[in-house]
Formats: structure tokens, sequence, C-alpha cells
């Protein structure tokens, strides 16, 4: 077989089966339980070190490793292997004390208190200087060691710090961007409201009783996110330069609003995410941040590298994870390009916060749980698996384009609604997508088009001029291209394109818009189609935004139904080249969606990698030489999959299936075209149900 990409660890060429493991919280009798409980839980890899910073640096000048000597050794004698983690995420209370500086200071400008986590200032020099020397010990110590296999970086990075020292670094940000104090006034458009800056020393952070210019607080976030960054380089860097080959990753968190992700993703060399949706999350709700965070590399897969195996205990309601439903979403990380599975946490802690959490090992404290069983029992399949899926191939035709500048000034900004959607609306696009099973890229601007036959731009606010070329040349070289309502309204300072929007990207769009209402919740308006788009047709509902346009070159595919602006058209279509360039001036409901890309579907001959019946969703991996056809059933009921007149192997179960075949409620397959063979008319499983 050749894969497509390079395993993450050559040391471990399996799915990375493990976890959260804190044993700095347990006598030495419970770490050795740990050890043989671990290994019935086909576990092959722990994450060790996260927020054991005082369990190995007692205080400034004392050290005290042995005990993860001890834990990197066991690792290692039982044939698993460690994810390190520095510790960083959780300061010691001695560090807080003699350099008070170093916590944090939110919005209303009060320095924290000790305590919590991640309550440090991301730009004290204490801070990370205390991290690099950590790092740097770590490193040092376990380099050689067998048990070594990949670098865990702090942990979650988030939040912001409103602090001096921030202040100083923000005005030493804000110059090496703009250059001159003119510049940066010309670009915030600070005459407003007289804001002109005549001295650096004027600009402070966007303090809750202070300035709150958005241009302003964009570029905090951009400047906060930065900080955070370098958090994650401080240590990065060292760990690189002493153990060059293993690789180095952070725990990310989906769509944050405190990261721009898309700038943090060149310096992990794989991403890895905490995935915690609520057991009343839509499949394409959970898939669509393990798109989003494969979409951060696209050359190779993702690590899934915390979930719960049961509940959490930070949601308003914590429900279980039904049976099999800690299994189904397993597998549909890797669907959607994960090679690992893995969970916070191992065993429960007696006390602190995250007592209640889910854990493979319950206080009980022995292997004989539902909970422990089924982690033991998917351990051993993933086992059996074998490598044949990992550093596959998750390709797509079609790129929704997520982009947090937009998002961040979307949100800073005072107007037409308060909330603004950014996030939901894109998951709406998604959704409509991933409805049909259609393989869908979640990717930043920046992405090259090439290779992709469609491109979503779904609330793209802030459009940058380049990005608009680059489109222009993708939908002349015959790409279809989707815009919707507030795109390509501000630049990347926040000022709004003059000449009307969708300011650069009105040629090709073929429209310009005037205006914008915002509908209350109780208040709807209409598409109406003018002609059938396919299965698009007749009238649907629309609402929160909708954008009174002028088709210029566009022709008008839909029309408002309602208010003044009836008549008005909302729904465009733009032949530029080779191509097509649709504009969506509105909030529409989901059908018009669904329908809508059955079109752009259809038109540019995308169809899913398989047809299935109801609650079934499908992808595909790739190698360069095979293809693995994921079905999951999200119902717990039986449903099915059409095989056509194909023969697939089910990997998971080894036998080979043809036509429609069952999946039974919250079961998974994975399937392989084979040749038809003697045994296919061996008789077919039998649902449960
Ligand atoms: C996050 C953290 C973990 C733990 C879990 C609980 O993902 O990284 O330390 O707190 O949440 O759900
Ligand atoms: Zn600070």
């Amino acid at each position: 077989m050749e894969r497509m990409y390079p395993l993450v660890s050559e040391k471990l060429p399996h799915f990375f089966h493990g976890g959260d493991y804190n044993p700095e919280q347990w006598p030495a009798e419970v770490r050795d339980a740990d050890m043989r409980l671990m290994k019935l839980a086909h576990w092959n890899l722990a994450t060790v070190g996260v927020f054991s910073w005082v369990s190995l640096q007692p205080a400034p000048d004392q050290w005290d490793f042995d005990w993860l000597d001890a834990v990197m050794d066991n690792l290692a004698e039982g044939g698993m292997f460690a994810c390190l983690a520095t510790p960083t995420a959780a300061p010691p209370a001695w560090l807080s004390h003699q350099h008070p500086a170093s916590l944090r200071t939110d919005a209303q400008g009060r320095r924290h208190r000790h305590g919590n986590r991640v309550n440090y200032c991301p730009n004290a020099v204490a801070y990370r200087e205390a991290c690099a020397e950590i790092a740097g010990r770590l490193a040092e110590r376990y380099k050689e060691h067998p048990a070594l296999a990949l670098w865990h970086v702090s942990n979650e990075y988030g939040g912001v710090c409103y602090c001096e020292t921030c202040a100083g670094e923000f005005r030493r940000w804000l110059e090496a961007k703009y250059g001159s104090l003119d510049e940066l006034n010309e670009r915030w458009y600070t005459r407003f409201w007289s804001h002109t800056f005549t001295d650096w020393s004027q600009i402070e952070p966007p303090l809750q009783h202070g300035e709150s210019m958005p241009a302003l607080r964009l570029d905090y976030r951009r400047f906060n996110s930065d900080s955070l960054l370098g958090c994650y380089l401080n240590e990065a860097r060292i760990l690189r330069e002493v153990t060059p080959g293993v690789p180095v990753t952070t725990n990310m968190m989906g769509a944050h609003p405190d990261m721009d992700y898309h700038t943090w993703a060149p310096h992990v060399d794989v991403v890895a995410w905490d995935s915690y949706p609520s057991v009343r999350s839509a499949p394409e709700q959970i898939s669509f941040y393990h798109d989003l965070m494969r979409g951060l590399k696209r050359d190779r897969p993702f690590l899934l590298m915390e979930q719960t195996p049961s509940s959490q205990n930070w949601q308003a309601v914590n429900a279980l994870k039904r049976p099999g439903q800690m299994r189904l979403w397993s597998y549909q990380a890797v669907a959607h390009g994960s090679d690992s599975v893995m969970y916070f946490q191992w065993r429960r802690g007696r006390g602190g916060h995250e007592k209640l959490h889910g854990a493979v090992v319950a206080h009980a404290g022995h292997e004989n749980t539902r909970v422990f069983q089924e982690v033991a029992e998917l351990g051993e399949e993933l086992e059996k698996l074998g490598d044949a899926v990992l550093g596959s191939a998750t390709q797509a035709k079609i790129a929704v384009i997520f982009d947090w500048q937009s998002w961040w000034t979307l949100d800073a900004t005072s107007g037409p609604v308060r909330d603004k959607q950014y996030v939901q609306t894109l998951i709406k696009h998604y959704a409509a997508l991933r409805e049909r099973n259609i393989m869908v890229d979640v990717v930043s601007p920046e992405t090259a088009l090439e290779g992709y036959s469609a491109v979503v731009a779904p609330m793209l606010y802030m459009v940058r001029t380049e990005w608009a070329e680059k489109v222009t040349e993708f939908v002349r070289g015959g790409g279809r291209f989707v815009a919707t309502a507030m795109t390509g309204w501000v630049d990347e300072t926040d000022l709004a394109y003059l000449g009307g929007y969708p300011g650069a990207l009105r040629q090709v769009l073929g429209v310009w818009v005037e205006e914008i209402d915002a509908l209350f919740e109780d208040q709807a308006n209409q598409i109406r189609m003018k002609q059938p788009f396919g299965p698009c047709r007749g009238e649907y509902k629309c609402g929160r935004l909708c954008e009174l346009l002028h088709a210029e070159q566009a022709g008008v595919l839909g029309t408002y139904g309602a208010d003044f602006y009836a008549g008005w058209p909302v729904v465009t279509e733009n032949r530029l080249g080779e191509g097509f360039a649709y504009y969506i001036g509105t909030d529409p409901e989901q059908e018009f969606l669904v329908h809508f890309y059955r079109t752009i579907c259809a038109d540019c001959g995308i169809f899913p990698p398989m047809e299935g019946g109801e609650g079934i969703e499908v992808t595909l991996r790739s190698q360069k030489d095979r293809s693995f056809i994921f079905v999951l059933n999200h119902r717990d009921e039986v449903s099915f999959v059409d095989l056509g007149d194909r023969h697939y192997c089910d990997l998971l179960t080894g036998r080979t299936h043809t036509a429609n075949v069952p999946v039974r409620g919250f079961d998974v397959r994975i399937l392989e075209e084979v040749e038809p063979t003697p045994d296919q008319d061996a008789p077919q499983e039998k649902p449960a149900e």
C-alpha cells in the first residue's frame, strides 16, 4: 500500500489510542494498577505531564522528576508511548506570588489573583522564562527516552490579557504593523469621536471601561492571538532544538474565538484538537469542527486529542454518551481525517473541578464498567484495523471558507444585528452539503483554490483585494463561487469599501448591495424563485438579514416575496468566463440551501461517495492505491447504505457485501471495494433489530 501522507510518528504505526493521564495525583499502587488497566484498555499513548508543574518543580530551585521517570519507564516497559506535555497551562502558586505581574488582567482591568488555570499573562517575561526552563529540562531529560513519541505544548491556549505589559507589547506590535501613528490613525479612522492618537503611549487595550473602537478591538484580537502563539513558540522552539525528530503540537479547540488557528497551523507538526459536543449536537455540527481542524493543515491527518469517554462536567446538562455513541463519534473523527482516538481523562480524580468528568476508569477503580469496556473494545478494534487508514487523505471538491478575521470584525461591529451568527451561518451552509454526504473542506481564505470545483464563502465580511482577484480567476477558469449577505463590506482594518458592497467582489458577483434590513426573530420574508434552479424552486422562508441588492451583470434567480423590497433580487447568478458566481443576499431556511447546493454540486459533477438511508453519514479517505468509505449510522435504529452492484469488504467485520446493506443503530462500517469472490454469497449479517 502506498500511504498518502507519512505517519504522525514512526514509533507508533497504529491509531493512537489513549489520552490524558495524571499519575501525579495518585500514589504508587494506583499507578501500578493503571499500567495493568491501560493494557486491558488497549491504550498505546498516554498524555502525561499536563498540569503537573508543581509536582515537577515544587519551588523555584527544586526539581523532582523521579515520579515522571518512573511513569515514562513504566509506559515503555508496557509497550506504550508518551505524548509528553509541558505543564505550563497551570503555573504554580510560588510563581504567581514571586511574579504577580505574570498573572492575567481581565477586561475590567483587574489583575487576577492566583488560581484556576490558564491564568497567566502571555507576555509576562517571568512566565515565559519559567516555561522555557521547564520545557528545556523536560526535553533534555527525556530526549532519548524510548517512550517519547509526541510533544504536547501546554494545554488549550486561550483567553485575553489586558495588563500594562500587554499594552506595551501591543504598542510595539502596532508600530511594527503601521510604521507611523499617522498611518494607524488613518487606518483606524480615528477622527471619529475625536479619537486621534498623538503619541503611541495613548493607545490602550480595549478595556471594558476604556477605548472600544472596532479597528482597535480587531487588532487587539490579532495581537492577543499572536501573544498566545508566542507562548507556544517559546516552548516549541526549545523542544524542536533538543528533539528534532519528535513532532510538536498543542491541543486546539475548534472554532475558538481567541485564536486565529490559521496563523498557528504552520507552527504545529500535526493539528490536534479537543472535541466536546453535547449529546444533542447534530452530526454535521460535530463534523464541521473536525473538518475545520483538518483544514488547518490540508496535507495530513489530524489528531483527536481529547473527547470524553462518557460525559462532560462543565455543560449545563452533562448527559452520558449512549452505549455505542462514543465509538460512533470516535469513528466520525477518523472518518473526517483523524489518525487517533484519545480521551480526557484516564482516571477520575478524587477531588478538584473535574472529579465528576467522564473518565475511562471510574471512581470504582476497576475495569468492570460500561465505559471501560466500550473503550477497551474500541481499542482492540482499532488495533485490528491496523495501519491501512493511517496517513490517508480526505479529499473534497468543495471548500467552505472559514475566516477568523471576518468573524472578529463582524463581532466588533455595531449593527445591523448584535448577534452576527458567523459560525452558525458557516455550519448552516456546511450542513446543507453534508446532509447529502458531499465531502467538504473547511479552509482559510489563504488556501489555493486550484483543485476545487466550488468555493462557498458565507458572510466573508472582510475581503482582501488579492483574495477577490484569486476568486475572479477561479470563476473565470470554470469554478462556482457562492457568497452571502454581509460579504465584502470592509477591508483588513475594518474600513468600509466605498462604491458599494461587496467591494472587491462586486465585479465577480455582478451585484451591488444598497441596504440591509434586520428582521426580528418573529419576522420572515420569502425567497421566490423566478425559475427552477434544479430542485431549488418555488418559495422559501428567509429572515434575520435581508439585503436590498441590485443585479448588475448578474441574472436574478430569486426575488423577495414581501415588504417594501418585494420583487428585489435576493438570489443571483453571474456567468464569468467559464464559471458562475452566486449571491444569496439573506439568511435562508435550511431547505433552500439543501436544494440550492444540490444544483451546484450536480453542475460541478460532485457526488457523495455513496448513498445511504436516514441518519447515515458517509465519508471517504484515500491512500494512493486504496480507498475507504466510512459509513456511520447516527440514529439509534437500523438504517442502510446502498452499494449498488459493487462489492465491498467491511474492514471491521471482514465480511463482503453488495447491494443494500443494513447498518445497525450507532454502528459503523469501513468499506473497501473488492472484486466479487465466491464467498460473496455467504450469509449476510442480519441487523440486530
Ligand atoms: C479541556 C481540557 C482538559 C479538561 C477537559 C474537560 O479539553 O484540555 O484539561 O479540562 O477540557 O472537558
Ligand atoms: Zn498581560
